[in-house]
């Protein structure tokens, strides 16, 4: 069962299907292909865009059933960019098994990550109008901005919040957004409904994004399922480090310019900038992000979908995973 939806329990059944439904798409008769992707179909995760694309759709007045394959198609996008990302960042673990790369090497962890991208486009032809295609290939072609500007931006001690912010939107937000708007969109709201939906999207994966970056900082491995203290290692200076920096502080400057960031120096950098306030401080800015969602959800109309929205967004701020 997927734990993170809880008591849940009429979304837990949506996306019961919803994986029902990733289970088939993935299946290949090329043996190698089919067994790494029936790994990665059951390697379990949160399913937050499916969820939230579900949530979307319940504002709307189709039946959710015609959801099912558009939602898989949001996890199965993510689930493409996680492999990718996993291989970018050297990660040797997600969702607590050995990543992609790390199981099966680099040349099948590419291709397996194209094969999902071109399965959506696949699903999304055959199932949708056009206006689903453009809304998540330009989000998937955000997505690769937010990647491209961190990558380029490694190792700068000079980055800012907002410089952050605008990576995290393109990198994360945008795909919880559109999960959510094109839900919408596909139960029959109107634009104008939808691009509110959005909005809210964006506010929420900011601070889900932010909640991520913590946890780098403060979490357990192996509760997280993923090799913490990555993002520093590859040089990702996020919020946490990116407060405590404005500190100027002597004893983090001396660590941040080591030619090589061990494990010994990792571990001293993340004591730092706990100790410099600086996970406070991006906690409260994900509180902010988190308040003004819930503001503007309470703003939607009463109806399970609402009620579900707030939930989500207020889970997703207290998570461990
Ligand atoms: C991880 O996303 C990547 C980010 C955008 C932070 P999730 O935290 O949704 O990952 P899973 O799907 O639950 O594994
Ligand atoms: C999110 O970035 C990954 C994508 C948007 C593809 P991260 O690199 O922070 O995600 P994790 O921490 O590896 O899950
Ligand atoms: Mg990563
Ligand atoms: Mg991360």
């Amino acid at each position: 069962m997927n734990s993170f939806w809880q008591e849940k329990t009429a979304m837990i059944a949506h996306l019961n299907e919803v994986d029902q439904v990733i289970g088939k798409q993935l299946t290949v008769k090329q043996r190698k292909m089919n067994e790494i992707l029936q790994d990665l179909a059951s390697s379990g995760g949160k399913r937050i865009r499916p969820g939230l694309c579900i949530i979307g759709a319940g504002f709307g007045s189709k039946p959710i059933e015609s959801i099912y394959p558009l939602a898989a198609v949001l996890e199965m996008l993510h689930l493409a960019t996680l492999v990718h990302d996993d291989i970018i960042d050297d990660a040797t673990h997600r969702r607590g098994a050995l990543t992609t790369q790390q199981k099966y090497g680099k040349d099948y962890a590419v291709y397996t990550g194209d094969y999902i991208f071109t399965k959506c486009f696949e699903i999304l032809a055959e199932n949708y109008e056009l206006h689903h295609m453009k809304e998540l290939s330009k989000a998937v072609s955000r997505v690769c901005v937010g990647e491209i500007e961190q990558f380029d931006g490694r190792f700068k001690s000079h980055t800012s919040v907002k410089k952050y912010l605008k990576i995290v939107g393109a990198k994360t937000s945008a795909l919880l957004a559109t999960s959510l708007a094109v839900g919408a969109y596909e139960a029959g709201c109107d634009e104008r409904f939808c691009k509110k939906l959005g909005k809210i999207g964006l506010h929420v994966g900011n601070a889900f994004q932010i909640i991520d970056d913590i946890l780098d900082y403060t979490g357990d491995e192996a509760r997280v399922g993923k090799t913490l203290g990555n993002d520093l290692k590859q040089g990702y200076y996020t919020l946490p480090l990116i407060y405590a920096l404005r500190k100027n502080d002597s004893v983090l400057n001396r660590l941040l310019a080591a030619d090589v960031y061990d494990d010994e120096t990792i571990k001293r950098i993340i004591v730092r900038v706990n100790e410099l306030g600086g996970v406070r401080q991006a906690q409260l800015l994900a509180e902010k992000y988190t308040i003004k969602s819930l503001k503007e959800i309470s703003s939607l109309p009463t109806c399970q979908s609402r009620d579900d929205l707030e939930w989500i967004t207020k889970r997703l701020l207290v998570r461990e995973h």
